[in-house]
Order: structure tokens, then C-alpha cells, then sequence
């Protein structure tokens, strides 16, 4: 899992309508990349930890174990709210058929993503579950939280440091610029990737 950061879509390089180029950067350059560079130094000190100290209050296996968790799904997730924005905000392809399939309607669904971002501490997930196999919009308080058995789709970052440097504490107003932004090619490309499309 360890390895180089990912480097921000050139699209997204000198920002989007609604997100400046330095609220990108320093998401992405900063808070991403040094979640990379954790997980690197936790893979690698756990190939050498001392197993036998292992317990469940305190030890030094214990954290590292704890930490790649956290650092594994902040990995994940940030390289999937990358991937989600650079594009026009229309949901396309059969993703939006699955989407409406799934949800009742797609502004059903917009609506539903929406609501989880005011509502989420962390993350908003659209994702494809395996054992019910139909999509859902998951919220996540912290990166270890969320759904075994489902696959990421779209994803919105809600953590005060995706949207502060823009918009203070007017979450709603970057949740709109995120929509509007959304990247619906990459969401469909990310679905065809899974295996959803079958
Ligand atoms: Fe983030």
C-alpha cells in the first residue's frame, strides 16, 4: 500500500471554480502526501517491530497496528476526493442510471449526498456494496470508520481543512463548489474499474 503520494490532476492544478489552487495545494501537497509518508514509515517499522510486546493498553506494535489502519483508509479516501473533482457536476453514464436505480431518482440522491456532508464529520462516501450489491452514501466520523464489502465511488472530504482557507465554516457553500465540480467521468471510470458495470 506504501509508496509515492499520487500527484494532483492537472485540472486541479491551478484550482476550480469555487476552490482556490492554494486550498488544493496545501490539501493535497501537505495533509495527503503526509499521510503517505506515514504509512511508508509504519509498514516499515512494523517489519521490524517486537510482536511479543503486543497488548491492548499500551505497546508499540499496538499503535502501529492502530495507525496503519487510519493512515491506510486517509490514503485511500483522499486519493478518491482527488479523483472526484475536475469535472462539470452532471452525473453521466450508468453510473447515474444506477444511481437512480439505487436512490429513487439522481436528485434523490444529490439531496442524500448533501444532507450526509452537513451531517458527516469526515468523509461522504458513495460506494457499491458487495453483499447488497446497489449503492449507498456512507458517512464516515474518521478515516478507520466505514463499510466493509463496499467500493468507493465519488467521495467528499467534510474535514474543516478541505474547505477552511475558501470558506471559513460555511461547509454548505463547499459542498456545493464540490458538486458542482464533481468529475463524473473518473466516477464512472472508478465503477467500470470495481467491477460494478459486471
Ligand atoms: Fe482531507
Amino acid at each position: 500500500m506504501a509508496g509515492e503520494a499520487k500527484p494532483l490532476k492537472e485540472k486541479l492544478k491551478n484550482g476550480v471554480e469555487g476552490l482556490s489552487a492554494r486550498q488544493l495545494a496545501e490539501h493535497h501537497g501537505v495533509l495527503y502526501a503526509g499521510y503517505v509518508k506515514k504509512l511508508a514509515e509504519i509498514e516499515a517499522k512494523l517489519a521490524t517491530a517486537d510482536l511479543t510486546e503486543a497488548n491492548a493498553t499500551y505497546s508499540f506494535v499496538g499503535e502501529l497496528k492502530r495507525e496503519e489502519s487510519f493512515c491506510t483508509n486517509a490514503v485511500t479516501l483522499h486519493e478518491a476526493y482527488f479523483d472526484s473533482l475536475g469535472g462539470d457536476g452532471k452525473p453521466s453514464g450508468r453510473l447515474a442510471e444506477m444511481i437512480a436505480r439505487d436512490f429513487g431518482s439522481v436528485e434523490r440522491w444529490d439531496a442524500d449526498f448533501r444532507a450526509a456532508g452537513l451531517a458527516a464529520r469526515g468523509w461522504v462516501v458513495l460506494a457499491f456494496n458487495w453483499n447488497d450489491m446497489r449503492l449507498h452514501d456512507y458517512s464516515l466520523d474518521i478515516h478507520t470508520h466505514g463499510a466493509w464489502g463496499a467500493s468507493p465511488i465519488l467521495v467528499l472530504d467534510v474535514y474543516e481543512h478541505a474547505y477552511f482557507l475558501d470558506y471559513g465554516t460555511a461547509r454548505k457553500k463547499y459542498i456545493d463548489a464540490f458538486m458542482r465540480n464533481a468529475d463524473w467521468a473518473a466516477a464512472n471510470a472508478r465503477a467500470e474499474k470495481c467491477g460494478i458495470y459486471g
